[in-house]
Formats: structure tokens, C-alpha cells, sequence
């Protein structure tokens, strides 16, 4: 394998105003992998007609009985659909449920009369490649095991978690005759309002980047063992998460500079670790929609980050291109820009009318046969890697651990340890396991607080789809402290009052009252709000339940910070949980009894106040005041933060040498000690400034960190090896660097120093 350096210019990127050369490192010579050669040998016998079907992805909704987004229940193929899309239009992959999730018995009707007619009936025999969101686990299939969302896996500060979450999925999404899931989101979560915010892992580039990784590898690991392993999808590419008005899909605005110092890094690592679809981001950047862009889908995702799986659209995205964004006059203008641009296949994912359309383009010389076999190769590669060809589906009846012990065990540590506590005055957590207790609140009783959107339907509302024996945080309560210690009254719904007198009148001489506000689930442009504070009627609740005196245990079930500046001082204890999943009621419960110590830390900034909705990572301007201080900074909780029922102390920060040197390392070490008396687990975050740069520095920024478990009284030390390019930010020329001078490291309350 050789490496050349390339010169291209980006200006295009970021819309115009940059006409700056730069150059990248490209991999060239890298021999065609052997699923690609079979892909091209394949390709040579195809048709136009074959071709372009396999670049078409339809809803399952097209293939059943009843309309789209309306089918007959129980769902059922409608044979001649059946036929129509997959034999006479080729179509080469089908995505999605009929609106909820199926039993794995519904899994196994489905995708095995798919495959069989795909194969044994259409003239190619090519099997279909289906696709589902799988983004928690195996969400769309009836009592799969849920983990945590991404969000919450992030507050875990724990990468083993991101990885067993994509194994544990992986195998269930097969156990449902799936090879492909179209997560993880590798968003950069920076901005509260986004609706999709949990979703993501957060608004650091290292956490991100590292648990995006970990995910990818625990989708695809075991090449060779495709009963076993699922293709991974990173989505969406690129800059989708900070929508200039805050709401899903709407403009964003994104220099190029701040696009790949926090945008790109999270993809970068992702395609390292292998990753091997794109799915692209849906909305408009600078003014151009990213499906359009080829600079984006074509000279950074190919030529500069060397990617080679199939670029998916995300869900109508070309017709978007007509009725949203204006640039196309209609869907077959939509198909030549978005097929020219690099788009490989087209989540239509309800008309049938696209295949032709892109057929037509071809014969019409609009499209170019090179692109179309680029396009298929890259598609019948990702076939033939996955295993389909060999097998299309294992035997259903194979996979026993479905939903089993170990699965559950995974999920519910997971769970544990995606609990942040915020605040515990007068150490009033752990409660005593005789206490007496009223539960109340908007998001005491259901799982929607729990699991989000994606949870057995889309917008994760359709309880019948819940699995069965979940549990809520009431019920978690019950089983915690005895049923006869807890007493519930739900004093208001999301944004309603129910009955806060009556929860008043229950909360008096409890012990404590464990008081559950938050959100409820939801996903996309539904999830949009107008006000980041918590809804008047949970802070009227809140009120009411804190004048009657009994201490209150503050639990924020919720995808997004909903902003909690007026309860907060009400309450003796705060803990956050950002959709821990099925096991978070069992988890939030053992917290507050102690069985669990907390050991989550918040993986985004949480604010004070809605206009004030600053990242830890900001910079120095931001600092300012109206008062011309430098007290601009004023979150409700940092980033990192969340405590322990035990102690741990820092002591002895050592840097192993006091110059980095250009092309060496230095070793930066801490030692933290369990101070209290139980044992704990601990995130030990290494963050360091850059004292003077060409590019404003930011505040700090996180470049290490680790978690430990230790024992009460036991002592480790832990190390982090620091290299220049983990100190780079992307210059001037939107070229990495790490520029000479001095730089400050922060551990905890130590505080050190070295220049590079
Ligand atoms: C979402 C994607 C999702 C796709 C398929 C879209 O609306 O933006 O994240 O993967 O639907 O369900």
C-alpha cells in the first residue's frame, strides 16, 4: 500500500467564501478486497434493471396489505406487491416495520418468504439486504433486551458497554433474520434543543469518537461468524446535530474549520474501526442539502477519509430534495443530482417510481453507467461480506440467548451505570429499605421515560409493543422498598395537572418522596419543543410537593437537560437518567436503596437557563458577563460531573517529562484512592488547555479518560500517555496541528503544566 499526498480544493464544502488548498494523506493501491472482486464478477451479469433495483430501498410498508403507513392488522404481504417490488423492480433492499415491532415469529414469516422469493423467483436469485433501526438493541423486535440509549451508554463513561450493546444487538437483530442495523448515531450532540440529542453520545469528540468505535466493533465483530454480527451504519454524515434553530431538519450552518474539528472526528473513527455503511445526514448545510453535495459525499467521505461501504440516504431524502429544499424541479432532477453527488442507495422508501426513474437517467446519458456499477459494487460487496449469498438467514431457532439472562445482565449494568447523581444533600440517598415513600410525577409510571423513541415504534408510544415484564420506576420501587412502604399518586401527566393536591396531601409524613419528572419518548420532528424548561405543571407539582417539607428525591427521566434551575433548590437529591432502557427502573430503584452506587457522569453540559446554552468546551469570550466579568459560564451541572456514595480522593499528578516532544509521548499519571467506605466506580477525566494558539483555545478540552472500580480504601494509578496530535485542533488551513508553547492538564482538583 502506498501513500501519496493529494491537493484538492474544499472551498465547495462549506458553500463558498474558502478557496484554501490543503492536502490529506489518501490510501491508493489498496487491492480490491474479495468481496469486491465477487461483486464486480457478479456485476458483469447483471442488467441495467438489476442494477438499479439493487440501489433501491423500500419500506416492508410496500409489500403488505393496506396502505403505507396504514397496513391491515396483523400485517400481511400482499403476494402481488411481493412480486412487483422484488421481481419485476429488482429491489434490493427492504427496511423498517409496519409501524410497530414484530414478534420474532412475524421476523421469521417475513424474512423468510422475502428471501425465498428473492432468490428463487427474481432472475438474478440476489438476496435481499434488510435494514432496521436496532439503536438500543434490537428495538423492533418484541422483547428484545434494551439497553440504554446512546446518551445514557455515554453517561456510563464506560466504552465496554458501547461495545456489549452492539454484540448483544448484533446477535438479536440476526436472531430476527437482520444483518444490518442502521446505528450508531455519530452525531456530535452539542446543542440541548435538537430533539434527537439522546440519540447521541454526547457533546465530546473523544467520548464520542471512542464509544462510536466500541459500538461498531461490538455490531461487526467475527468477520467470518455472520450468525453473529450485524453491519453497522454511522449516521448521519454530516453536521445534522446543530440545526441553527435548534429544531430536526431545519438549516445549519457549519464552517468548515469547527466541521472537522468536531464533526468528522467521531466518522474518522468509526470508519477505523471498520464501520461499514453511511447513512447521510437529511438536512441542509451552508445551503446545500448534504444528499447534493458531492464534496461532502465524494471528496471528504472517499478521496480524504477513504470510506468504502454504500452511502444510504436517509428516510426520502431525494424527494426532500423537491419538496423541502427547492434545488430539483422533480424526483427524477432529485435522482440525477443525488445519484451524481454519490448517493449508492435510496431509502425511498415508498414509491415504486424510483428505479425506473434512475433507469430512464442512464439511458438518457444523466447518470453514467460507471456510477451505477460503483454504486452496485459497493452494495453487492457489503452482500457477499455479510454472508447473505451463503446464507441468507440463520435458523430462528438457533439463537437461544434471545432476550436471555446474560443478555438482560449486560443491559442492566449498563443501565446502573448510565444513573447520574447531581445532588445529595445531607447524604439523604441511600434510603433506608424500610422507609415510606410516595412516588409521583409524569414519568413515575410509564416506560416511555425510560426507553425514548425507537422502542417498539417510532416515536416509542405504543405501550402494547413494550416488553412485557418491564419495569417502570414505581414498580422498581415497589420491588426495592416492599409495596407496602410505597404509595403513588401521579400528580400530573407530561404537561397536565392530575391530582398535585392529592400527591400533596400523600407526600405528608412520608420518609421521603421520590418525585419523577422529565420527558416522556419521542424522536425526529415530533421531538421539537419550544421551551427547554421543564413544562409548568412538573415545576407546579415540584412546588407543592417540596412546601409540605418531607425530603424529595428528584429523578430527571428525559432524553434532553430540561432545564430545572427552580426545582433544583427544592430538593435534597438529584438524579438523572437519560433513557436507561428497560432495567432503568430497577436501577434508578436500587440506587435510592443503596444496592447500586451511582458512578454516571454527564456526557453533555447541563444548563441554567435556555439562552445560555454553552458547551464545557467553549472559549474565553464566552467567559464574559454583562457585567464585563468572567462569570458567563453558569450551567445548572458540568460535563463529567456526578458523584458516588463514596469518596475518592486525588493525589500525586506526575508528568513524566516537562516538554512533549515532536514526534515522542509523555505520561501523565494521577493516583485516586477510594476514601470512603464502599466500594466505588470512578471516571478519572484527564483535561488540558492550550495556553496560547492561532485558533482561539477552548476553555479545556477533555483528552483522556478512564474508569475504575475500587474497593473502599484501595488506591490506583492511573496513566494516560499524550501524544502532539492528541493536543491538535484544526488550524487556520483546516489542516491539523498542534502549534509550540505551553499547556495546563487538570485531573480532578490537580493542576499541572508542560510545553510542547
Ligand atoms: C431517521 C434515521 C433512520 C431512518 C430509518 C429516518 O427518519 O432520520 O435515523 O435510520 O429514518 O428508519
Amino acid at each position: 500500500m502506498k501513500k501519496i499526498t493529494i491537493f484538492l480544493c474544499f472551498a465547495l464544502l462549506i458553500g463558498g467564501g474558502c478557496f484554501l488548498l490543503f492536502s490529506f494523506t489518501s490510501l491508493v493501491d489498496n487491492p480490491l478486497s474479495d468481496n469486491e472482486q465477487k461483486a464486480k464478477e457478479l456485476l458483469k451479469k447483471l442488467t441495467l434493471e438489476d442494477k438499479v433495483g439493487e440501489m433501491t430501498q423500500l419500506s416492508i410498508d410496500v409489500l403488505m396489505q393496506g396502505q403505507p403507513y396504514n397496513l391491515t392488522e396483523p400485517n400481511a404481504f400482499d403476494e402481488a406487491k411481493l412480486k412487483k417490488v422484488l421481481v419485476d423492480l429488482r429491489v434490493g433492499s427492504i427496511l423498517n416495520v409496519g409501524g410497530h415491532a414484530y414478534t420474532r415469529t412475524q421476523w421469521e414469516k417475513f424474512i423468510t418468504r422475502i428471501q425465498n422469493v428473492a432468490t428463487k423467483e427474481k432472475a438474478s436469485g440476489i438476496p435481499v439486504l434488510y435494514g432496521i433501526d436496532a439503536i438500543h438493541g434490537t428495538n423492533y423486535t418484541q422483547e428484545g433486551t434494551l439497553f440504554p440509549q446512546q446518551l445514557g451508554l455515554a453517561a456510563t463513561w464506560n466504552p465496554a458497554h458501547a461495545y456489549s450493546t452492539g454484540k448483544i444487538t448484533a446477535y438479536e437483530t440476526r436472531a430476527s433474520g437482520i444483518p444490518w442495523s442502521f446505528a450508531p448515531v455519530l452525531d456530535i450532540g452539542r446543542d440541548p434543543r435538537w430533539p434527537r440529542l439522546w440519540e447521541t453520545f454526547g457533546e465530546d469528540v473523544l467520548l464520542a469518537s471512542t464509544m462510536g468505535a466500541e459500538m461498531v466493533k461490538g455490531f461487526q465483530e467475527n468477520p467470518g461468524n455472520n450468525q453473529r454480527r450485524v453491519a453497522a451504519t454511522m449516521k448521519h454524515f454530516l453536521g445534522y446535530s446543530m440545526p441553527w434553530t435548534g429544531r430536526d431538519r431545519t438549516q445549519a450552518w457549519i464552517p468548515e474549520r469547527q466541521l472537522r474539528e468536531y464533526f468528522v472526528p467521531t466518522f474518522k473513527a468509526a470508519i477505523d474501526a471498520g464501520a461499514l455503511t453511511v447513512m447521510i445526514n437529511s438536512g441542509e448545510m451552508n445551503g446545500i442539502p448534504v444528499h447534493a453535495n458531492p464534496k461532502i459525499l465524494k471528496d471528504l467521505l472517499r478521496t480524504e477519509l477513504g470510506f468504502k461501504g454504500i452511502a444510504l440516504t436517509d428516510w426520502e431524502d431525494i424527494s426532500y430534495l423537491v419538496t423541502r429544499h427547492r434545488i430539483a424541479k422533480d424526483f427524477k432532477e432529485a435522482i440525477k443530482i443525488a445519484i451524481n453527488a454519490g448517493i449508492d442507495m435510496a431509502m425511498v422508501p415508498m414509491d415504486t417510481q424510483f428505479p425506473i426513474l434512475l433507469k430512464e437517467l442512464v439511458d438518457e446519458g444523466h447518470v453514467s453507467m460507471e456510477r451505477i456499477d460503483e454504486a452496485v459494487t459497493r452494495i453487492l460487496a457489503l452482500k457477499y461480506e455479510l454472508g447473505l449469498f451463503e446464507q441468507p438467514y440463520f435458523s430462528f431457532a438457533s439463537y437461544n440467548e434471545f432476550s436471555g439472562a446474560k443478555h438482560q445482565a449486560a443491559a442492566k449494568k449498563a443501565a446502573e451505570e448510565s444513573i447520574v447523581l447531581l445532588k445529595n444533600e445531607n447524604k439523604l440517598l441511600p434510603l433506608d429499605t424500610g422507609a415510606k415513600i410516595l412516588v409521583t410525577g409524569p414519568t413515575a409510571n410509564n416506560m416511555r421515560s425510560l426507553n425514548g423513541g425507537w422502542t417498539g415504534s417510532w416515536q416509542g408510544d405504543k405501550p402494547g409493543y413494550s416488553t412485557k415484564n418491564a419495569i417502570t420506576i414505581l414498580k422498581g420501587m415497589e420491588a426495592a422498598f416492599g409495596k407496602a412502604n410505597v404509595t403513588y399518586v401521579p400528580g400530573t401527566e407530561y404537561s397536565k395537572a392530575i391530582d398535585i393536591d392529592a400527591a400533596v396531601a400523600a407526600a405528608k409524613g412520608k420518609d421521603a418522596v421520590v418525585l419523577c419528572l422529565g420527558e416522556l419518548s419521542y424522536t425526529e420532528i415530533p421531538g421539537n419543543v419550544d421551551d427547554l424548561n421543564l413544562p409548568d405543571e412538573q415545576i407546579a407539582l415540584a412546588e407543592a410537593i417540596a412546601k409540605t417539607g418531607t425530603p424529595v428525591i428528584l429523578i430527571l427521566a428525559e432524553g434532553r437537560p430540561r432545564i430545572a434551575r427552580k426545582v433544583e433548590p427544592l430538593v435534597a437529591s438529584i438524579l438523572a437518567a437519560f433513557y436507561p432502557g428497560d432495567h432503568g427502573g430497577v436501577a434508578l430503584a436500587e440506587v435510592i436503596s443503596g444496592k447500586v452506587n451511582p458512578s454516571g457522569k454527564l456526557p453533555i453540559t447541563y444548563p441554567k437557563f435556555s439562552n445560555a446554552l454553552l458547551n464545557y468546551d467553549h472559549k474565553g469570550t464566552d467567559l464574559m458577563d454583562r457585567h464585563f466579568g468572567t462569570n458567563g459560564f453558569d450551567p445548572q451541572w458540568e460535563f463529567g460531573t456526578g458523584m458516588s456514595y463514596t469518596s475518592f480522593g486525588y493525589s500525586d499528578l506526575v508528568i513524566s517529562s516537562p516538554t512533549l516532544p515532536k514526534s515522542g509521548d509523555l505520561t501523565i499519571s494521577v493516583t485516586v484512592t477510594n476514601t470512603g467506605t464502599r466500594a466505588g466506580m470512578e471516571t478519572v477525566q484527564l483535561y488540558i488547555t492550550d495556553e496560547v494558539a492561532s485558533i482561539t483555545p477552548s476553555v479545556k478540552r477533555l483528552r483522556g479518560f478512564k474508569k475504575i472500580n475500587l474497593a473502599a480504601g484501595a488506591t490506583e494509578k492511573v496513566s494516560f500517555k499524550i501524544t502532539a496530535k492528541d493536543l491538535a485542533f484544526v488550524g487556520i488551513d483546516h489542516k491539523w496541528v498542534t502549534e509550540k508553547g505551553g499547556f495546563k492538564v487538570m485531573i480532578g482538583e490537580l493542576k499541572g503544566s508542560f510545553d510542547y
